[in-house]
């Protein structure tokens, strides 16, 4: 095993422990019996065939221009900071410390979609800075990237749900135009989608995450065609090990479709 693969196995908590522990716990949105069983060695090496396009469907075409006839489509990164800082369109503005509307490079070359800010998130006024953020870090690292330099992260919701609950309907409607707003701004090379709620978003479905996740989508935006992701929220993943050898896969996918990160000078 190469270094890289060994800083790999290490942040995915993968190794001989882990393989002998096989514990199993069930994914809440994905029941053991819909997912293949833990593989014998994870998936190490981001070698591998070109995975094909997924037939989820993505938001269509009305629907993008339904984002598109909103105020909200014609605005700059600081008007659309100022806006999501102000907005009061839900009750989740009610209940919040301060709004958390992403961090990162605004030309990074990759855009990390998660569910929705927590209680650490939530005071700090940034997404991932949690225990589920520094496990993203780690596997992030794995892959050569700097969440700094090369992935902008956010949310689909830019509050906290009260208490961590599930995000409702409505004020996932409320806030998509933002999250649509930062991808056309952004225009990242491609999204990666974590955990079923961002997922099921995103693409329009009621779909499982282990019928959505190792395939790559089609997500449309500024008139043409961006590649999307989805894995398992790291969240999960700490309760999970098992998937966390899938997960690996679906990073390892994204970067053969995605490239590396941004380009540093010498
Ligand atoms: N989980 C998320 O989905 N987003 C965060 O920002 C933190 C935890």
């Amino acid at each position: 095993m190469n270094p890289s693969q060994q800083r790999a196995w290490a942040a995915l908590g993968l190794g001989p422990r882990w393989l002998s522990r096989g514990a199993s716990t069930h994914e809440h949105d994905a029941p053991a019996h819909a997912m293949p069983a833990p593989a014998n060695e994870p998936a190490d090496s981001c070698a591998g065939p070109d995975q094909p396009v997924a037939a989820a469907r993505p938001p269509s075409r009305s629907e993008v221009l339904a984002h598109d006839d909103t105020p909200v489509a014609a605005m700059s990164w600081s008007q659309l900071r100022a806006a999501v800082q102000d907005c009061a369109l839900c009750g989740l503005c009610r209940g919040r410390t301060r709004t958390v509307f992403g961090s990162g490079a605004q030309d990074s070359p990759w855009m990390i979609v998660g569910e929705a800010p927590g209680a650490e998130e939530d005071a700090r006024g940034e997404p991932f800075v949690g225990q589920a953020g520094r496990l993203l870090e780690s596997m992030l690292g794995s892959l050569g990237l700097s969440r700094d330099r090369d992935v902008f992260i956010t949310n689909v919701l830019k509050c906290r749900p009260p208490g961590n609950r599930n995000p409702e309907p409505d004020e996932m409607r409320q806030c998509e135009p933002y999250l649509h707003r930062q991808i056309a701004l952004l225009q990242p090379r491609g999204i990666l989608v974590m955990g079923r709620f961002a997922a099921q978003a995103l693409l329009r479905t009621d779909a499982t995450i282990a019928s959505l996740r190792g395939r790559v989508h089609a997500y449309p935006v500024n008139g043409g065609e961006l590649p999307m992701v989805v894995t398992y929220h790291p969240a999960y993943l700490l309760r999970n090990l098992p998937d966390k050898a899938k997960a690996w896969a679906d990073l390892c996918l994204a970067r053969g479709r995605f490239g590396a990160g941004a380009a540093r000078p010498d």
